[in-house]
C-alpha cells in the first residue's frame, strides 16, 4: 500500500515505515497497530499531535492516546476526523479501517461485549406524571471540565428509578458511546449492596475489557474505568446506592459523561455534583397518576373528592398509588369508594400487589439501620402527635437531646423522617403505621429477626 510522500511531506522517522523512492510504505509484513499508523500519517504530514487534534476537532488526549495504544475502542467518527484531517487516501482509509476493526486485540474480537455500544437503560415508564422541576436539573447543565453528577434522593418508593430511567433516555442521544444502568441493589430483598470492586468488573467487562485484563484491586479497576471512559461519551446510571462509598470508584472523571445516582440516602459526591430530594406527588399529579394506572373507565363513577381521599391515603406515594391501582385492577366488582373503605382501615394491609408491597420496601429501609436507629424509629412510631422537636424526642427516646438530634438527622437522611420546618420533625403517614407495626411487633418476621 504506497503513500505518497511528495504530496504529503518527509518520511516518519517511524518503526515499521520505510522510504521507498519518492513514497512511503509500511514495511512489508509488519502489520502496524493503529496507533503507529497514525503516528506516521501524522509526521509525514507535518503536524504535531496538538495541531492534527485542532485540525480535526478531537481532543489532544484523543490523538496522544490513540498513539499510545492507550485508548480502546476508539469512537467511528473519532477514526473518520482522523482520516480526514490526515487526508488519507482510499487505499489509506482501507487500511486505516482494517487497522480499526483489529481493536481490541483478536482475543477479543469474539466477544459480543467489546464491540457492542452498551444500552442498557431498562424500559422507560409509559407516562410520566410530574417532575419537571426535576427533569429540567437531570436534563441541564453539563460541566465543560469536568464529569457532571445529578443525585436523586427520596423515601422508599416516590419515583427515583422511574424519573432516573425517564431523564436517561431523553438524554441518550446526547450520549453517542453508551448507556449503563447499574442496580447497585442498596436496597434489595435479600441481597447485600454490590461491592464497587464487582460493579466495576461488570462494568468493564461491558465496555470491552476482557475479564483477564481487568486488575484484582478496587482503586485499579477504578483507574482503568476511568481511562476506558476518559474520551467517551457515556451516560451512566447507579440506580439504589446505598451509601457514598459504594459509588465513589463508580465516577468516571472526563467532561464526557453524566452520571445519575438514585439512592434513598442523602449523598455527597465529588466532581460537579447537583443533588434533588424527591418528595411525593401533589394531590392533583397523584390523583391524574391514579387515573392512568387505573384507566379512566375504573374512575368515571368516583367524585373527585373521593379519588384525592384515596390518594391522600396513599400517602400522595407513587409506590402506594401504583399498588392502590393493580388492587382495582385486579377486583373488577370494587368501586374506587370501596378501595378507599379498605385503604381507612388498614392502608399497609391493603398496598399489597404480588410481590410489591409499601411494607416491604420500608422494611428494607428499617433493615439497612443501626439498632440505636431502629431504636429511635420504633419509638417515634409509637407516638401520635403529627409533629415534633428535639426536645420531645429526647424524652420519648430518653437520651440527651443532642444524642436525639444526631438520631433524627440520620432518620431524615434515609428518608424515614421529614424536617418540614428547622428543628420540627415529622413521619410520613405510611411511615408511621410502618413504625408503629414494627414496635408492636407485626411486621415481616425476617425485619424482626434481625433487629
Ligand atoms: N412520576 C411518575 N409517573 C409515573 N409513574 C411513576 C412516577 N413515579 C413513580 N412511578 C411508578 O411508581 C413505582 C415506584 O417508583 P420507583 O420504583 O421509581 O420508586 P423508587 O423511588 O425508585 O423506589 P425505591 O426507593 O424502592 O428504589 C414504579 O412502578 C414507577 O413506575
Ligand atoms: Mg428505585
Amino acid at each position: 500500500m504506497p503513500i505518497i510522500a511528495s504530496t504529503k511531506g518527509p518520511a516518519p522517522a517511524i518503526a515499521g515505515w520505510t522510504p521507498e523512492g519518492d513514497t512511503f510504505r509500511p514495511v512489508r509484513g509488519a502489520e502496524l497497530p493503529l496507533g503507529a499508523l497514525l503516528r506516521g500519517w501524522r509526521e509525514r504530514a507535518i503536524l504535531t499531535q496538538e495541531q492534527l487534534a485542532d485540525k480535526a476537532g478531537l481532543n489532544v488526549r484523543t490523538v496522544r492516546r490513540l498513539e499510545t495504544g492507550a485508548l480502546w475502542q476508539p469512537r467511528t467518527r473519532s477514526i473518520l476526523l482522523l482520516a480526514k484531517a490526515l487526508e488519507l487516501d482510499t487505499e489509506e482509509r482501507a487500511t486505516l479501517a482494517a487497522a480499526t476493526r483489529g481493536l481490541p486485540a483478536p482475543a477479543e474480537r469474539d466477544d459480543p461485549a467489546a464491540v457492542t455500544i452498551p444500552r442498557q437503560l431498562p424500559a422507560d415508564v409509559a407516562a410520566l406524571v410530574g417532575r419537571g422541576r426535576e427533569l429540567a436539573v437531570l436534563e441541564g447543565h453539563q460541566s465543560a471540565n469536568t464529569v457532571t453528577v445529578v443525585t436523586l434522593d427520596g423515601m422508599a418508593g416516590t419515583g427515583k428509578t422511574a424519573l432516573a430511567v425517564h431523564a436517561a433516555h431523553r438524554l441518550a442521544p446526547r450520549f453517542p458511546d453508551g448507556q449503563l444502568f447499574v442496580n447497585l441493589h442498596g436496597h434489595a430483598q435479600a441481597m447485600t449492596p454490590v461491592e464497587p470492586g464487582e460493579a466495576l468488573a461488570r462494568v468493564l467487562r461491558t465496555l470491552g475489557v476482557p475479564g483477564e485484563h481487568i486488575p484484582g484491586h478496587v482503586d485499579d479497576r477504578a483507574a482503568l474505568y476511568r481511562s476506558v471512559l476518559a474520551d467517551r461519551k457515556v451516560l451512566i446510571v447507579l440506580d439504589d446506592a446505598a451509601d457514598e462509598h459504594q459509588i465513589h470508584p463508580l465516577l468516571p472523571a472526563g467532561p464526557g459523561c453524566r452520571v445519575i445516582v438514585t439512592s434513598r440516602r442523602r449523598l455527597t459526591c465529588l466532581g460537579e455534583t447537583r443533588s434533588l430530594s424527591l418528595e411525593t406527588l401533589s394531590v392533583a399529579k397523584a390523583v391524574a397518576l391514579f387515573t392512568r394506572m387505573a384507566g379512566r373507565e375504573r374512575v368515571t363513577d368516583a367524585p373527585l373528592n373521593v379519588l384525592a381521599e384515596v390518594v391522600q391515603r396513599c400517602g400522595l406515594l407513587p409506590l402506594a398509588i401504583r399498588i392502590a391501582t393493580v388492587r382495582l385492577r385486579t377486583h373488577p366488582a370494587w368501586s374506587v369508594r370501596h378501595l378507599l373503605d379498605r385503604l381507612a382501615d388498614d392502608p399497609l394491609a391493603e398496598l399489597k400487589a404480588g410481590r410489591h408491597s409499601v411494607t416491604a420496601a420500608l422494611d428494607l429501609s428499617y433493615g439497612r439501620l443501626s439498632p440505636d436507629q431502629r431504636r429511635a424509629y420504633r419509638l417515634l412510631g409509637s407516638r401520635t402527635s403529627a409533629d415534633f422537636g428535639v426536645d420531645a424526642a429526647a424524652v420519648l427516646l430518653d437520651t440527651t437531646a443532642l444524642q436525639a438530634r444526631r438520631l433524627l438527622d440520620q432518620l431524615s437522611d434515609v428518608h424515614l423522617l421529614q424536617e418540614p420546618a428547622l428543628s420540627r420533625y415529622r413521619l410520613h403517614d405510611l411511615v408511621r403505621d410502618h413504625a408503629s407495626a414494627v414496635h408492636a411487633g407485626r411486621t415481616n418476621p425476617a425485619v424482626r429477626a434481625s433487629s
